[in-house]
C-alpha cells in the first residue's frame, strides 16, 4: 500500500492523471473503473487539459463506472450517467459504445448485474480502478455491514451517504437506493487508486489506512490489495 500525502488538490490531480496518462500511452486498449463524487473532479480537470493538448486519447479505452442510483431518470442532473458525460466523456475522444454505466432504471437489477460483470470480464477487467471514500467509509456504494459484498448489487443507502449526498438534491428527493458494483469486483482491479480530500475524511482514512479490516469499514479491504495507492491532501492525512 502506498500512501501519498499532497499539498494542493492541483498537485494530487496532476499526479494521479499521471497513472492515467502512463497506462493510456502503454496500453493498447486500457479498462478504467471509474468514480463520481466531488475528490475525481480535479483528475478528470487534468485528463481533459491533457486530451486537449494532444498527450493523451481514450480512442481506445474502454470505462465502468462504479455505481449509480436508482430510479433516477438517466439525464436528470444527479445522475451518475449525467455526472460522467459532463465532468469527463463529453471533453475526451471517448467511443460512447466504450462507456458502461450501471442502469439504475434496469427492469430486472439482477440481470442488470450479471451483465455489468460480465461486460467487465469480456472487456479483460479493469487495469485502473478510481475510488473516493464515503465518510463512513464506503467506497462505490458499498454500505457498512457485517459482511463484504462480492459483485454488482443493489443497495439501501445508509442515513450518513443520504445525509452527505442530499446536499445535491436541491429540489428533489435522493434516491434511497443505489446499483454498485461489489467490493469482490472493485479489489479484482489490477490497480487502485483512492481520492481523499479533506478534514471530514480524516477518521474514514485513518480507519481505513490503519485500522482493522472489516466491513465496518468497507474500504478497509484495500489493505489486502497488492496495487493500492491513496491519493490524499493533508487534512484527509491528518489522523495517520
Ligand atoms: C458517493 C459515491 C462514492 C464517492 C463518495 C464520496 O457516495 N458513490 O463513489 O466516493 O460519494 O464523494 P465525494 O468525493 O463527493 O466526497
Amino acid at each position: 500500500m502506498k500512501v501519498l500525502v499532497f499539498d494542493t488538490a492541483e498537485a494530487l490531480a496532476q499526479r494521479c492523471a499521471d497513472e492515467f496518462s502512463a497506462l493510456l500511452r502503454t496500453k493498447t486498449t486500457p479498462v478504467l473503473g471509474l468514480a463520481t463524487g466531488a475528490s475525481p473532479v480535479p483528475t478528470y480537470k487534468a485528463l481533459i487539459e491533457r486530451y486537449t493538448a494532444g498527450e493523451i486519447s481514450f480512442r481506445n479505452v474502454t470505462t465502468f463506472n462504479l455505481d449509480e442510483y436508482c430510479e433516477l431518470p438517466r439525464n436528470d442532473k444527479n445522475s451518475y450517467y449525467t455526472f460522467m458525460h459532463e465532468n469527463l466523456f463529453d471533453h475526451v475522444d471517448i467511443k460512447e459504445e466504450n462507456v458502461h454505466i450501471l442502469n439504475g432504471n434496469a427492469p430486472d437489477f439482477e440481470a442488470e448485474a450479471k451483465s455489468y460483470e460480465a461486460d467487465i470480464r469480456a472487456a479483460g477487467g479493469i487495469d485502473l480502478q478510481l475510488l473516493g471514500i464515503g465518510t463512513n467509509g464506503h467506497i462505490g456504494f458499498n454500505e457498512p455491514d457485517v459482511k463484504f459484498t462480492k459483485s454488482t448489487f443493489v443497495v439501501e443507502l445508509s442515513q450518513s451517504t443520504v445525509n452527505s449526498n442530499s446536499i445535491y438534491f436541491e429540489n428533489s428527493v435522493m434516491p434511497k437506493h443505489a446499483i454498485t458494483m461489489g467490493i469482490g469486483s472493485i479489489m479484482a482491479a489490477k490497480k487502485v487508486l483512492l481520492i481523499a480530500t479533506g478534514q471530514k475524511k480524516a477518521e474514514a482514512i485513518r480507519a481505513c489506512v490503519r485500522g482493522d479490516i472489516t466491513p465496518a469499514c468497507p474500504a478497509s479491504i484495500l489493505q489486502f490489495h497488492p496495487d493500492v495507492t491513496f491519493f490524499l491532501d493533508r487534512d484527509a492525512a491528518k489522523l495517520l
